[in-house]
């Protein structure tokens, strides 16, 4: 009996331990900034709702910073694992300061399709950065980057779909469908965004993105500028 409670203590502690960022409390408040429920208690970057649809919402986001990094030339499965640990391993210490930083979200992933079967669809995974100086990464896989101002057309949804791509492929052909005009955003690539934890399988909130395309003249598509 003794030795069952001890190894499901161990399970349990293994658990924590391998993901400990993700274990917090569910409030909308992060300090004293008003987040959104679905960012679960931790940093999310801020933007404004423009404008509501039926199925989907036109959002203005802030200026932010991400630390991301980039794979081509494997399937969206392989990529979401290699780059997710590669992003895990630098909020855990592999930067120039050592320093431990929490875990934010979205975990958004910018996905430029492939251009035709010879080519490999280009995968960028970036993690929300909320601190003022965040050091910068050891390994050169890995780099600081940011989102300008920008307006995003999102659609979102429930489910446990991480590494299947054909599903969210199928809800940006449905954002596609919704939006109508495809002048209105970019095209070539969208994102996606996800804010849960692996281990949470129930309400997970899931979304797409298309950078939105009104706002030309300021040419702001820098996603993946370093700086
Ligand atoms: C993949 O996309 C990123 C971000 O958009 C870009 O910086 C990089 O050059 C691309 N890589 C290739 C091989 O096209």
């Amino acid at each position: 009996m003794k030795s069952l409670y001890l190894s499901l203590l161990v399970v349990i502690v293994g658990v924590v331990k391998a993901d400990p960022l993700y274990f917090k409390p569910r409030v909308n408040q992060v300090g004293s900034k008003k987040l959104p429920n679905f960012c679960n208690g931790l940093e999310c970057p801020q933007f404004k709702v423009v404008k509501k649809f039926k199925d989907y919402e036109l959002r203005e986001y802030r200026l932010s910073y991400w630390v991301s990094t980039n794979i081509v030339g494997v399937d969206y499965k392989t990529a979401s694992k290699e780059l997710f640990e590669r992003l895990f391993k630098y909020i855990s210490g592999a930067n120039v300061k050592k320093q431990k930083i929490e875990m934010t979200a979205p975990v958004l992933t910018k996905i430029i399709p492939s251009q035709g079967p010879a080519c490999e669809s280009n995968f960028t995974m970036s993690f929300f950065v909320s601190m003022k100086n965040p050091p910068l990464p050891s390994s050169k896989d890995v780099f600081l980057s940011r989102l300008p101002r920008q307006r995003v057309y999102v659609r979102y949804f429930p489910g446990y779909h991480m590494s299947d791509i054909e599903y969210w492929i199928q809800e940006a052909i449905d954002l596609a469908k919704s939006i109508g005009d495809q002048s209105k955003y970019e095209t070539k690539y969208y994102y996606i965004a996800g804010y849960d934890s692996p281990f949470r399988f129930l309400n997970r909130h899931n979304e797409i993105w298309f950078i939105a395309n009104q706002d030309r003249a300021r040419d702001t598509f820098m996603m993946n500028t370093k700086y």
